[in-house]
């Protein structure tokens, strides 16, 4: 696969391998502060990819992509199909052991953390559940992180219009996803590329259907 620019910015977009957990952490702690690194903002660098990515790979690897160039592993997208769904199983086999190795912080200590990894020790400890509207109609979630040097070369479209025809291949009607206020960038992108914004008052909800046909030419924003 090539991008725009020619073969010296070449890269490929893969299913997921067991072997690239660390890499897929590594991207998400670099990601993790609203879409920008995170590194000097969690005591324990693996906790971002423990919650954001680590369980969508290990429960969903069929929904799981890589992006990577000659420079090695720097993008990814993960998803799941049916959240509700996901969201029992997370409590069921996932979250019992990271509430026991990361203990819910007293508001004290809360406060002397990074506001990204009180986010993380809170999204371990406390579940969330979606509207029954947007469970219905929009079914299936993603998350997806490119660093740096991987950003602006059309990756992140490509990784979009991956996951979204296996989404489809398996039976989704729509999916959606979240988006912090202050991520404007990754709300631009992701209007950009077709999807629609529904009704939030705390963070974005971005939603895409997912017709059954092959969409037109035009659907992705072209
Ligand atoms: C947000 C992100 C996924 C976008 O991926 P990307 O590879 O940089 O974007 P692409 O190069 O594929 O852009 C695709 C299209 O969207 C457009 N686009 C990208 N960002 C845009 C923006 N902020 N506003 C409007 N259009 C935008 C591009 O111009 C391009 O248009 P075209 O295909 O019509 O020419 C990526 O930058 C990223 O991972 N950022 C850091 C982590 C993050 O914030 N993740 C999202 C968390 S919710």
């Amino acid at each position: 696969m090539r991008s725009k620019t020619g073969d010296s910015d070449r890269f490929r977009i893969r299913p997921y391998q067991p072997d690239d957990l660390d890499d897929l952490c590594r991207i998400c702690l670099q990601t993790a502060d609203n879409g920008q690194d995170a590194t000097s903002l969690f005591r324990d660098p693996k906790l971002p990819g423990y919650v954001y990515v680590a369980p969508y790979v290990t429960l969903e690897p069929s929904l799981a992509f890589v992006a990577e160039d000659r420079s090695g592993l720097g993008g990814y997208i993960v998803g799941a199909l049916d959240t509700r769904a996901f969201e029992q199983r997370l409590e069921r086999d996932w979250w019992p052991a990271l509430r026991a190795r990361y203990a819910e912080p007293s508001q004290d200590q809360a406060d002397e953390l990074s506001r990204p990894e009180q986010y993380a020790i809170h999204d371990v400890h406390h579940r969330w559940s979606i509207a029954d509207d947007l469970a219905r109609c929009f079914p299936s979630h993603l998350h997806i992180n490119l660093i740096p040097r991987l950003q602006g070369r059309g990756i992140g479209r490509r990784l979009i219009e991956t996951i979204t025809s296996s989404l489809r291949n398996q039976g989704s009607p729509g999916l959606h996803l979240l988006v912090g206020f202050s991520n404007k960038r990754a709300a631009g992108f992701y209007r950009h590329v077709g999807f629609t914004e529904f009704p939030a008052a705390s963070l974005h909800i971005f939603t895409m259907d997912l017709p059954t046909q092959a969409p037109k030419a035009g659907v992705y924003g072209r």
